[in-house]
């Protein structure tokens, strides 16, 4: 008997490989998106205009997984007071929805929330100082939805994903924004080298969203790898994978990021529910390499 999990954000990057991917192992997926057109095939979309605002779904399900936010750094930071109404106010709109289905909720949050790091690998008990509007609007949503889930008598966990990557990703990411450059040039351009990431591959953390929903566990998890990788690596990478050498150029360090280090601790989601990151580095970079050149194949010429 397949389960049925309703998606928020069913649209974005991780939404969408979620959908698919539950699709895939049976399960039944409705999606809720402010398009109407369900981008993931198999999968039922229902309306949800705007998250800031009460949901108007009406279907049944089982497991709700929240991922619908504003996660554009640079957007939340020129308008904070909406990123905290969809983001935060978002979360406790999503509850209210579980409670009404008889639901169990999973937010989806993020490594932001600990800010920079006072040791590593971070652990979930590590203080939270969240450093942008972003990461401050994701944490009121962790707040909304347990206090909100505690009032309504709702299962709720909280994942703090690190930094996620995979095939299909776009927009203003470290990966895509490599290979955007790698396409054309050996050159690869950014505002900040030294700084490291937990990059955890997609698939990774559409098991560990599987493993936690299905759970009965009421707590936070990281999702991450233990490994750091930074900007300059990252780069190193790609161009192994590629097969030829791109060289990291240092642009500007304005821009450079407020958290230099982060590495998570997964030993809480390992030891409660036999997770553990099965993606090495290099094996979910070949797959995100290939389906860029895939997907555009003429455009990869550098002399
Ligand atoms: N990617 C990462 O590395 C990472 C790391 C940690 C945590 N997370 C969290 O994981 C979740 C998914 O991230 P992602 O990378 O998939 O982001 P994404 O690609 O930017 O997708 C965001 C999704 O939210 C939807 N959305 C935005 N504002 C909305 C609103 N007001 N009402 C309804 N839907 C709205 C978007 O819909 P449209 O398609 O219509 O715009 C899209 O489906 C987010 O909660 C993010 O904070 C991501």
């Amino acid at each position: 008997m397949p389960r049925r999990w309703l998606i928020t954000g069913g649209t974005g990057f991780v939404g969408r490989r979620l959908a698919g991917w539950l699709i895939e192992r049976g399960e039944e997926v409705l999606v809720a998106a402010r398009r109407r057109e369900s981008l993931v095939p198999g999968a039922q979309t229902v309306p949800w205009p705007d998250v800031a605002s009460p949901s108007p779904v009406a279907a049944r399900f089982a497991l709700l997984v929240h991922l619908a936010a504003w996660t554009d750094i640079t957007t939340c930071a020129a308008r904070p007071m909406d990123a905290l109404a969809v983001n935060g106010g978002g979360a406790g709109h999503a509850v209210d929805l579980a409670s009404r289905a008889g639901a169990r909720i999973v937010y989806m949050s993020t490594l932001g929330v600990y800010g920079q790091p006072r040791y590593l690998p971070v652990d979930e008990d590590h203080p939270t100082d969240p450093l942008s509007a972003y990461a401050a609007s994701k944490l009121a949503g962790e707040r909304i939805t347990l206090a909100r889930a505690t009032a309504l008598g709702v299962s709720w966990a909280i994942i703090r994903s690190f930094n996620v990557y995979g095939p299909g990703q776009t927009g203003d990411r470290l990966v895509p924004r490599i290979l955007e450059q790698a396409r054309q040039s050996n050159t690869v351009r950014l505002h900040d080298l030294s700084s490291t990431r937990d990059f955890i591959y997609i698939d990774d953390l559409c098991e560990a969203i599987l493993r936690v929903g299905i759970s009965s566990e009421q707590d936070v998890f990281n999702a991450g790898t233990g490994v750091e990788t930074s900007a300059a690596g990252m780069v190193s990478l790609i161009g192994d994978v590629l097969g030829r050498p791109l060289e990291p150029v240092l642009v500007s360090s304005a821009a450079a990021s407020a958290i230099t280090r982060s590495q998570a601790s997964v030993a809480r989601l390992r030891d409660r529910l036999g997770w553990v990151p099965a993606t090495p580095l290099r094996t979910g970079l070949e797959r995100t390499v290939a389906r860029a050149v895939a997907a555009r194949p003429v455009a990869w010429s550098v002399a």
